[in-house]
């Protein structure tokens, strides 16, 4: 099975990931889930987090800017008990989160490797 992982590893790197996990999901027969072991909070979702998603959703940011108190992003514990609602608002084919968009394709496949492969 080593090959699924250097392939998936290539797939990783390439701005077209989106499209190449989408489907993954049907005839390749490829596991995104290859690349779990390299995107962990320590690695990988830490580093997201604080630069998309906590200027508005950390307890300690002043412009939250309507984001709910109930949505705060400040520990990989907070982040993984959300995991299904962060999958839906910021990957897939039409993500809204930031709102102000700025995440490249790249980010958004790991993110979602890293939340659906725990
Ligand atoms: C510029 C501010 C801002 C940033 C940055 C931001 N959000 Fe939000 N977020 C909001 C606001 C405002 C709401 C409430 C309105 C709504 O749900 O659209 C919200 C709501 C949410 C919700 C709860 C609503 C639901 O659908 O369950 C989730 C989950 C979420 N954001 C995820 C994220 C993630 C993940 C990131 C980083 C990739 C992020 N947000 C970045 C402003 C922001």
């Amino acid at each position: 099975m080593r090959w699924l992982s250097v392939l998936a590893l290539g797939i990783a790197c390439d701005p077209a990931a989106p499209e190449a996990l989408g489907s993954n999901t049907g005839d390749t027969g490829v596991d995104p889930c290859a690349d779990a072991a390299i995107t962990t909070w320590e690695t990988f979702g830490a580093g997201f987090v604080t630069q998309h998603c906590q200027p508005c959703h950390a307890s300690t940011t002043n412009e939250r800017q309507g984001a709910p108190d109930t949505v705060t992003f400040d520990t990989e514990e907070e982040v993984l008990a959300q995991a299904d609602r962060i999958l839906a608002r910021a990957t897939g084919d039409d993500p809204d989160m930031p709102p102000e968009g700025g995440v490249g394709a790249d980010d958004r496949y790991l993110l979602e490797v890293w939340l659906s492969c725990e």
